[in-house]
């Protein structure tokens, strides 16, 4: 069974989506959730979940991204995961943390990339005038947004669409990606 911890900085819905998901014949199990939040609404939901979680506010370390890092490491370690899955989790990671998970760690990402990397994936695309938009499961890398990818789900960008509203539908479509990228991965360790 492989061991899955999860990292969200807010309210974590792609965190319970996987959660719920790693049940029955599903080849992983959750063992934590952590975030770099102690007040991310994703603790909350984990706990209510039956998931053991922790929490490094970022914001004590400053710019010695190296020192949160190693007590993120700490805490994940100590439940010696098999994945790493990063779910709405927005801190910039270093090369360093990246190489500890190296090939055994995914991020979603609202937008179909190679294109929108980085933040403000929707109303970037609405501003370019896209007629589709999505998200993007992939492996993270030491360039951001940028591992081998997973996989993708589209979504059409509708007239009068403002970046909330294809936000929430891409959500939507996050929720089925995930579960469903993760359990492929998890199978193939
Ligand atoms: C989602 O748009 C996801 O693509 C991005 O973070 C946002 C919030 O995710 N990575 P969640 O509801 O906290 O899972």
């Amino acid at each position: 069974m492989k061991r899955v911890a999860i990292l969200v900085s807010g309210g974590g819905s792609n965190m319970v989506r996987l959660v719920e998901s790693m049940t029955g014949d599903h080849p992983a199990r959750p063992v934590l959730v952590g975030s770099n939040d102690p007040q991310a609404g994703g603790l909350v939901k984990a706990t209510e979940m039956g998931v053991p979680t922790f929490a490094v506010d970022h914001r004590p370390f400053g710019k010695d991204r190296a020192a949160f890092e190693a007590e993120l490491i700490r805490h994940l370690d100590a439940a010696q995961p098999d994945i790493l899955c990063l779910a709405g989790f927005m801190r910039i990671l270093t090369p360093g943390f990246i190489r500890h998970y190296e090939g055994r760690m995914l991020n979603i990402h609202p937008s179909l990339l190679p294109k929108y990397k980085g933040l403000h994936t929707h109303a970037r695309a609405l501003e370019a005038g896209e007629t589709e938009a999505g998200c993007t499961v992939h492996e993270v890398t030491a360039e951001l947004d940028d591992g081998p990818i997973l996989g993708q789900a589209r979504v059409a960008i509708e007239p009068g669409d403002t970046p909330e509203t294809l936000a929430a539908r891409v959500l939507v479509q996050e929720h089925q990606l995930y579960p469903a990228m993760l359990r492929r991965f998890a199978e193939s360790l």
